[in-house]
């Protein structure tokens, strides 16, 4: 099945609440949260205290992108202030097999992210043991930008190489993400769709329900 993930890195953050609602009646499965540390990409966004709180105004599966450096120092508290899926980038883990076992002990979702330039082999041994890859379409940091074309082979390659495994793996694409080309990512293989501007920018209703019809064409 096909999901959308809207990111709230495009919200508007003093009516986050309503429009997570709005997300949530025009029928988006996902919520796709984004937490920037300022290290491992240059901006600052949300943390802990603002997922706890808008935890209430949703039942969607909340997804939780880190890009923060050695996230496995805060995996039990994403997954107390409410995460159901928890990503982490392989960049930023020494230890990327224990960073998804301790996720799995959780009894959460896993997802592994991969920046552009990082090759589909670092997943080589662990991909069995991951529940969803987010291939990053853009350079993590910021909303708002376009996306990298050669990421869509990326994509087109771990999809076939998840199937040739007989794996059940989600692939989640995350940056440039617009109506005009959505299609074209999920040719490509991808089945979690994240979009925040897109999304965000003008009528949210609207604007999920035409991803929807896309998603569910
Ligand atoms: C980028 C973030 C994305 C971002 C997507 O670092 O991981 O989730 O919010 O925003 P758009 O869809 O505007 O590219
Ligand atoms: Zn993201």
């Amino acid at each position: 099945m096909n999901c959308l993930s809207p990111s709230i890195l495009a919200a508007d953050f003093s009516r986050l609440g309503e429009q997570i609602r709005e997300l949530d009646e025009a029928g988006a499965q996902y919520l796709h949260i984004d937490v920037m540390d300022g290290m491992f990409v240059p901006s600052i966004s949300i943390g802990l205290p603002v997922i706890q709180s808008i935890r209430p105004y949703s039942e969607r599966i909340f997804d939780v992108h880190l890009m923060i450096e050695e996230p496995a120092r805060y995996l039990s508290d994403f997954a107390r202030a409410g995460a159901d899926l928890i990503t982490v980038h392989a960049e930023s883990c020494v230890h990327l097999d224990r960073t998804i076992g301790s996720i799995r002990d959780m009894g959460i979702l896993a997802g592994v992210a991969l920046n552009p330039a990082t090759p589909l082999s670092v997943l080589d041994y662990v991909l069995p043991y991951v529940d969803m890859v987010l291939i990053m379409t853009v350079n993590p940091g910021f909303g708002g930008q376009k996306l990298i074309p050669y990421t869509l082979q990326k994509v087109r390659e771990l999809k076939r190489k998840v199937d040739e495994r007989g794996l059940k793996t989600d692939i989640e694409v995350d940056g440039g993400i617009r109506l005009e080309n959505v299609e074209e990512v999920m040719d490509a293989g991808a089945n979690i769709i994240v979009s925040g501007s897109a999304v965000f920018r003008g009528d949210i209703t609207e604007n999920t329900r035409c991803f929807l019809k896309i998603l569910n064409s």
